[in-house]
């Protein structure tokens, strides 16, 4: 087992992934290592969002990866994987569930969980990876302004014990990071496309000022999301160019 080798857990603290940052300037730090918390005073989302998570309710964890056979320029494979992972995860209580590009988890029109992969890249080496995920188990309120929350509990009206879930997930995603270092990148990325929420439905999607009706083909190997039109034009788009309407 790489993830998982090494558990470090605090009561709280002010953010899993800036809290493994840290560690990982002290170089002992060991492949696999994760840093798991019951609160986060300032838990990160993507686009300088925060990510808020009721006290000793869900998973709140970041893994430390030493990805050096992966090119820079393929660092979405590890988004793939690790987008995968959690859903291998939630597959084992309730099928269904989706990835919603590039990589918040869905159920239905639900987002359950999040992921914050920073990597800190030298010259042409992925030096190290930080995976954070937040994932939604026994939660049953949340804020108004977060959008479209569930959880597991939510979903299922069932109460789950965070450590045997933990414990699974972090199975899960070695069993993907294996899978990413050591197998078929070209079966990953099949997975991915085919677990893509809106996967070829036609949708209204936003880029800017144009409102447009589309539909997913694609995510390149550089993880840029390819529309197809009405009239058979594709798009692409990266990260923050284009918005999910309806
Ligand atoms: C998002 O969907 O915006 C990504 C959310 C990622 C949240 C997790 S919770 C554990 C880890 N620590 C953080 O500060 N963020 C990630």
């Amino acid at each position: 087992m790489i993830i998982g080798s090494n558990l470090i857990f605090y009561e709280n603290l002010s953010s899993t992934n800036s809290v493994a940052a840290l560690l990982l300037k002290d170089k002992e730090i060991e492949e696999g290592t994760v840093v798991y918390t019951d609160f986060q005073t300032a838990g990160r989302g993507q686009t300088g969002n925060r990510w808020e998570s009721e006290p000793g309710k869900n998973l709140l964890f970041s893994v430390i990866l030493c990805p050096s056979s992966i090119d820079p320029e393929d660092q979405f494979l590890l988004s793939m994987a690790v987008s995968l992972g959690i859903c291998d995860f939630i597959d084992r209580y309730i099928p269904g569930s989706k990835i919603k590009w590039p990589n918040d988890i869905y159920f239905k029109d639900g987002k359950i969980s999040g992921i914050l992969i920073e990597n800190s890249i030298m010259g042409e080496n992925i030096e190290s990876t930080v995976a954070g995920i937040g994932l939604n188990i026994n939660q049953e309120m949340f804020a108004g302004h977060i959008l479209n929350p569930v959880s597991l509990r939510l979903i299922t009206g069932r109460e789950y014990d965070r450590v045997i879930c933990l414990k699974q997930l972090l199975t899960d995603l070695d069993v993907r990071y294996k899978q990413l270092l050591y197998g078929d990148r070209e079966t990953l990325t099949s997975e991915y496309i085919a677990r893509l929420y809106r996967f070829k439905e036609w949708c209204t999607y936003r880029s800017g000022d144009i409102i447009f009706t589309g539909r997913i083909l694609n995510v390149t190997s550089s993880g840029r999301l390819q529309i197809g039109k009405k009239k058979g034009k594709v798009m692409e788009f990266s990260f923050k160019e284009i918005d999910f309407i309806l």
